[in-house]
């Protein structure tokens, strides 16, 4: 385990303005590729910057226990040695995915094309969240699947050395859909394709590239994305540089917009284009974010250096195309909707039901408590501004979700009375070094209890 715990309860007061620079925690989308795609390489990889969060500690754990040799040395790079595809052994115990649906979803497929039985389950929150979106796909490829609750962890599944080549049309766009998908093609016989409504974030597809695989695809930006991958794949090791994460950067990205007088560069910031809606939303919304030395690094990933000044926001009407490339974003940009003038309108948001918490709700009701006027129809939200007059004073429970405790967080910064946020120890999954890095910045956040 990552041992820079957050503490539980957090207490975020007004501050004033944000100043200074800073790097903002590693891609975590990328750091579970990372591994589990050199797993399945022959030879040692070597991962630079691998993000220290507990999430991806979950995924170092689940891979040891299916034989993969990984270990941190002094020079603070990752080495994993490889088993090559269809090498991990019969696990003897349980694969506990903790709170990473992107984990239990991704390794559902790698671990469906090698003869062994696995048992996967996760905390509270990932037991309740869906899996019939990777089960449906791997079944048709072979695999076979118990759970004792309609489709959701704990599930047992009995791979299979044979499975066959699928040609799939997502309905939804998912990364981690997609990836299962094709992780789980490696090795089967014959053509597999994946199509996807709107290109989801391409990770998987340019490490797949750079590892040697047989893989095509156009980081299109147009709609029906198909890629298509040969089987009898054998991937090669690889080293891996990880750049920081655009949605852990969205914090401070937001926070020094929507505080006065405030002025924060975030370095080294993964630009991948299927992650970067939040950056232009917030521009649409009158945002001053300037983007530096961009560069195209190791992994075949954008990466630049964003400047951020504060700026008067305005509402406006955020189509559901959006939705694929900023999924995650959705909490903290409502958080900007909130202090702009003017209604914005964020649409096509049901899959932010199912995600570490409901957070088609949480944002409805944790904004409605800080007395911000919401109006939603169930699938849409419309947030009227209130022109850097949010009341706040709210105490919001974060139900065990990192991105839902962050945004509230930093609402507490531009609110009149404080925010008291309740299971904050959930920012260690994807941010450990949110609160040193936040209160650096300028912002005022307390441990409370
Ligand atoms: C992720 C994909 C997204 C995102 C999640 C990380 C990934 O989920 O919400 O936090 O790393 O593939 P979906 O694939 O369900 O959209």
């Amino acid at each position: 385990m990552n041992n820079k715990k957050v503490s539980n309860i957090l207490k975020s007061f007004n501050s004033k303005i944000l100043k200074g620079k800073i790097i903002p925690a590693s891609d975590k989308s990328i750091s579970h590729r990372s591994l589990i795609i050199s797993a399945l390489a022959i030879g040692e990889s070597k991962i630079k910057n691998l993000l220290d969060s507990d999430d991806v500690y979950c995924t170092i754990s689940a891979l040891r226990i299916l034989g993969v040799k990984i270990r941190k040395n002094l020079k603070n790079e990752w080495s994993v040695i490889g088993v090559g595809l269809g090498g991990f052994s019969q696990p003897e115990e349980i694969i506990n995915c903790g709170n990473s649906g992107t984990l239990a979803r991704i390794l559902l497929g790698v671990v469906s094309n090698n003869d062994i039985s696995v048992t996967f389950t996760g905390d509270k929150s990932l037991n309740r969240r869906p899996m019939d979106r990777v089960i449906t796909p791997l079944k048709k490829m072979g695999a076979k699947f118990i759970s004792s609750d309609q489709n959701k962890l704990p599930i047992t599944i009995q791979g299979n050395s044979n499975l066959l080549p699928i040609q799939y049309e997502n309905t939804v766009s998912s990364a981690q859909v997609k990836t299962s998908i094709l992780l789980a093609s490696l090795n089967v016989r014959g053509l597999t394709e994946v199509k996807e409504p709107y290109t989801s974030r391409d990770h998987t597809e340019k490490l797949l590239e750079q590892f040697g695989a047989k893989i095509k695809f156009k980081s299109t930006k147009k709609r029906n994305n198909i890629i298509t991958l040969e089987g009898g794949n054998i991937l090669q090791r690889a080293d891996i540089y990880i750049p920081a994460d655009l949605s852990s950067a969205s914090f401070a990205m937001v926070a020094a917009t929507i505080i006065p007088g405030s002025s924060v560069e975030l370095s080294n910031v993964c630009l991948n284009y299927f992650r970067t809606g939040i950056i232009e939303v917030l521009k649409k919304m009158g945002a001053k974010i300037k983007i530096n030395k961009k560069v195209i690094q190791g992994t075949n990933e954008e990466v630049g250096d964003i400047h951020v000044e504060y700026s008067d926001l305005s509402g406006i009407d955020v189509k559901s195309l959006y939705s694929a490339r900023m999924i995650d974003e959705y909490p903290i940009l409502a958080v900007a909707a909130a202090t702009a003038s003017g209604k914005t309108i964020l649409r096509g948001l049901t899959e932010l039901k199912v995600k570490e918490s409901n957070r088609f709700a949480a944002i409805v009701n944790g904004l409605r408590s800080c007395k911000v006027l919401v109006e939603d129809d169930g699938e849409n939200i419309i947030i009227t501004g209130t022109k850097n007059n949010v009341e706040g004073g709210a105490i919001i429970n974060s139900n065990f979700d990192h991105r839902i405790a962050m945004s509230f967080l930093i609402l507490g910064a531009v609110s009149n009375k404080p925010i008291k946020v309740m299971g904050c120890d959930s920012i260690s999954t994807s941010y450990p070094n949110f609160l040193t890095q936040m209160n650096e910045l300028g912002m005022d956040i307390r441990s409370d209890g």
